[in-house]
C-alpha cells in the first residue's frame, strides 16, 4: 500500500525550488522536490548552461543531491515549471532523460506529481510514463 504523505506540501516545496532555478537563457523556471523514504524532502531547479547541452534539469538536481547524499529510497517527486517570474500555467511533465533517471531509484509505490499549484496536481506511477523502460532487470 501507498505510505501516505502530504502531497499539497511537496508541491509547495517544489515551487519554493522554482525560485532558486538558473535559467537566463530559456527563462523557463522549473522546480521539484523529491520525498526520501525517511521522509526528508530534496529540492531541485534547472540549471541552465551557455553550452545548452550542459544543462540540468530540476529532478535530476534533487534526484543527485539526494543520491549523493546516501539517499535512494525514494516517496514521490513534485515538479512544477512555468515561465519566470508567473505561475505555472501548463502541468510540467518531466523529460524523457529525468523519467530514465527515476527509472533507476524509483520503487514500486513512487508518485510522480506534476503540479500547476498546491490545489492542482496530477499523480502518476513511472509506468505510466515510461512504459517498458530499461532498468537494472533488463541487464541481469
Ligand atoms: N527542464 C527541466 O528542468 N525539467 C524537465 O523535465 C524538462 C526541462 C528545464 C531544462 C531547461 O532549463 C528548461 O527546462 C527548458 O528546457
Amino acid at each position: 500500500m501507498e505510505a501516505e504523505f502530504d502531497r499539497a506540501d511537496l508541491v509547495r516545496t517544489a515551487l519554493e525550488a522554482r525560485g532558486r532555478a538558473y535559467t537566463p537563457y530559456s527563462h523557463y523556471t522549473v522546480g521539484a522536490a523529491l520525498l526520501t523514504a525517511e521522509g526528508d524532502i530534496y529540492q531541485g531547479g534547472n540549471i541552465e548552461n551557455a553550452s545548452y547541452g550542459a544543462t540540468n534539469c530540476a529532478e535530476r538536481t534533487a534526484i543527485f543531491k539526494a543520491v549523493s547524499e546516501g539517499r535512494r529510497r525514494f516517496r514521490a517527486i513534485a515538479i512544477a515549471g512555468g515561465m519566470e517570474g508567473q505561475e505555472p500555467v501548463d502541468y510540467a511533465y518531466p523529460c524523457g532523460i529525468c523519467r530514465q533517471v527515476m527509472k533507476e531509484f524509483a520503487g514500486e509505490d513512487f508518485r510522480i506529481i506534476v503540479a500547476k499549484s498546491t490545489a492542482d496536481y496530477k499523480v502518476y506511477i513511472l509506468e505510466e510514463l515510461l512504459p517498458h523502460g530499461f532498468g537494472g532487470n533488463s541487464i541481469q
